[in-house]
């Protein structure tokens, strides 16, 4: 029988550098940001939203790319843990791309908010009490620092955006993260530059984020980038069907 990793202490966790400790910070975090999501409507909502989803995709895609290979390596029921979790990922991805093509109040806008929100919910349980726990029985503690260490490298430099074309596992996502993250981050800046300015400064950057988003789709499709798909988190092919 093993425990989830949220009634542990940090010492159990493997002091606050592991990666059980970090991981269980950012859940905290989400929650905190999930109940600011629901509590709120109009700009204060979208605010809410984007500081969710760029808290989210980072820390998922770092995720995929560093500690669920680690897992698979290390524990013998690795292979079923990580692929129900990046279901959940996949599907997410398809979620939150759905709701960045809708406009707060159209027809479905908070049943499918609701949708997402319960998703990510259940994504956290299980990995604090499944898929941590699994890595916890497997790894020492230096090993879950190292492992810490370079979950917090990927996730500090990821995308920030969804990607659901992208492959959910290596090599796929580590071909796509360099330049996801630099057309993610910049559409970013020019998001905040958007809702600051006014005018023509508005209006260019407004223009130039659609550009980027152009651009980062184009880069989805290169066949690179989907090396090492599961065919269940595969769009189009997977049990959650396409993104559309
Ligand atoms: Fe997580
Ligand atoms: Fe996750």
């Amino acid at each position: 029988m093993h425990r989830s990793i949220a009634d542990q202490t940090i010492e159990e966790l493997g002091g606050p550098r592991s990666v059980l400790a970090r991981q269980r910070r950012d859940h905290a975090e989400l929650d905190r940001l999930l109940e600011r999501c629901r509590s709120t409507t109009g700009p204060e909502q979208q605010q809410a939203l984007r500081a969710t989803w760029q808290l989210v995709f980072p820390h998922a895609f770092a995720e995929e790319s560093v500690l669920w290979p680690a897992l698979r390596r290390a524990a013998s029921d690795g292979e079923v843990l990580t692929l129900r979790v990046e279901e959940e990922h996949q599907e997410i991805n398809q979620l939150v791309t759905e709701i960045e093509r809708m406009q707060p109040g159209d027809p479905g806008w908070d049943e499918l908010l609701e949708r997402t929100f319960a998703l990510l919910d259940r994504d956290v349980r299980d990995e604090e009490d499944l898929l941590l726990p699994a890595l916890q029985r497997s790894l020492d503690g230096p090993a879950l620092q190292r492992l810490g260490r370079s979950w917090e490298l990927v996730r500090r430099t990821a995308p920030t955006r969804p990607h659901p074309v992208v492959s959910r596992r290596p090599p796929g996502n580590v071909a796509a993260a360099l330049p996801l993250t630099l057309v993610d981050r910049s559409r970013d800046a020019l998001d905040r530059a958007a809702l600051g300015g006014q005018g023509a400064v508005a209006t260019g950057s407004r223009l130039a984020s659609r550009g980027l988003a152009a651009l980062a789709g184009a880069i989805e499709r290169l066949p690179p980038v989907r090396r090492g798909e599961d065919p269940r988190t595969s769009v189009g092919t997977g049990a959650h069907g396409a993104s559309s």
